[in-house]
């Protein structure tokens, strides 16, 4: 078991109508707000009039707009700047993960008096962040409970996870009412990102027994209540669950004193969605089973069959490697059993940049040193094999 130091500091505030709390919860941060959105699901669903109506007494700046994999310029760069010129004392991000990840980087823009570029890019290290709360509308990312955001730079294809522990939310408020408008192809994203964060954290080298059957019953529930979610988008049930799943599968909890995997699905992932702007679950799932065959040999292959046996009830019996081969065609046929695209091409990604994207990653995310460990060309091969 390796050494660890853990402290998630952020105050979860779970349940339906729990937003009723949310004036009292802001003003001990402030008067003066940021209100950070994406294109509008939030007006359909009524949460925005329902935060301005809680929120009457606070002076609002709003930033709308923020798109699926946020970018860099405008959405940073205007977060930051309303910041500044309105001497903003605490951001509220209300929508999903790209509302929120981009928030966690205008928080600590709005801090720093250089290039917020400097600190996303770990060239500078910030020294203090605004106050974040949101108000989470999409299970998936787990951004909630994290301290990463993700920021896209369309100009470069960089798409960097900027981690840092001053990018926890102060209070993430989850109600999964809120959940019930979100699409099917968003649902299925959800579902396969948060599986992906937790295997990224299960395949590794150092596992404990107590990790081990947590992150089993996160892929299973998730399996199930994904599935729930799918067939009946207002199953209060389901879609608590999930979010309560999700909201624990990128915090680490589910693997301390682990030793790392290095993330390497997400490293590849990352690239796709970096220069073709696709959905990021849906970059996973094609991605996982590819790189799983790739990875799997003598060495990861108790893995495998421990995932196997306990995440699909494959028979123990059964001689190791055909577990493991079962384990991995259960896993693709899982993904494409709720409808998730399984091939590149599907998701628009043909042959033309795959060498361009495997060197990229293998500049970019240190793969090398992952739990089984990824040189360009394995990164190219699994590319190769996922269109
Ligand atoms: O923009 P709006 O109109 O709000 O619509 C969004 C968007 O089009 C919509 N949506 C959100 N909540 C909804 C809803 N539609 C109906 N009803 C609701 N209640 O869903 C679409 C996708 O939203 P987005 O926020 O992009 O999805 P998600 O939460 O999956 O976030 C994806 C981003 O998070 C990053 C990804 O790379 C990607 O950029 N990640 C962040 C992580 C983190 N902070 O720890 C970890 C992840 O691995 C991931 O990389
Ligand atoms: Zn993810």
């Amino acid at each position: 078991m390796q050494n660890f130091e853990y402290r998630t500091p952020t105050r979860l505030i779970f349940g339906q109508n729990v937003i009723s709390k949310l004036p009292g919860v802001m003003a001990a941060y402030g008067k003066r707000i940021l209100l950070t959105y994406g294109g509008g699901s939030i007006k359909k669903i009524g949460l925005y009039d329902k935060v301005k109506e809680l929120l009457k007494d606070f002076e609002i700046t709003e930033l709308p707009g923020i798109q699926p994999n946020p970018k860099y310029d405008p959405s940073v760069l205007d977060g930051v700047r309303l910041c500044k010129e309105n001497q903003i004392e605490v951001i509220l991000a209300v929508g999903g993960g790209s509302v929120l990840d981009c928030s966690k980087a205008i928080a600590a823009g709005a801090c720093y008096d250089g290039e917020p570029w400097d600190l996303i890019s770990y060239k500078v290290k910030a020294q203090r962040a605004l106050p974040i709360v949101d108000i989470i509308t999409l299970a998936a990312t787990g951004s909630e409970y994290d301290a990463g955001g993700v920021i896209s730079r369309t100009e470069t294809n960089d798409k960097i996870g900027y981690i840092d522990p001053l990018l926890y939310p102060a209070v993430s408020f989850l109600d999964p009412t809120y959940t019930f408008s979100v699409s099917a192809k968003q649902t299925r994203a959800g579902i396969a990102d948060a599986m992906n964060h937790i295997m990224e954290q299960y395949f590794c080298e150092d596992a404990t027994l107590m990790n081990d059957g947590f992150c089993e019953a996160g892929l299973k529930s998730l399996m199930i209540n994904g599935k729930a979610c799918l067939k009946n988008p207002t199953d209060y049930r389901a879609r608590a669950e999930m979010m309560f799943v999700c909201t624990l599968a990128c915090n680490d909890i589910m693997s301390l004193g682990n030793s790392s995997s290095g993330w390497p699905m997400h490293g590849i992932e990352h690239a796709l969605s970096g220069f073709y702007d696709i959905t990021h679950g849906e970059g996973l799932a094609i991605i996982t089973p590819r790189w799983m065959q790739h990875i799997l040999s003598e060495r990861t292959l108790p893995r495998f069959v421990k995932y196997g046996v306990n995440v699909f009830g494959i028979d123990a019996s059964l001689p190791p490697m055909e577990i493991a081969r079962k384990a991995i065609d259960a896993t693709y046929a899982f993904f494409e059993e709720i409808g998730i695209p399984m091939h590149l091409r599907e998701v628009g990604i043909g042959p033309e940049r795959l060498s361009e994207m495997a060197h990229h990653v293998a500049v970019n995310e240190g793969l090398d040193k992952a739990y089984a460990p990824l040189q360009e060309k394995d990164i190219l091969q699994i590319l190769e094999a996922s269109l």
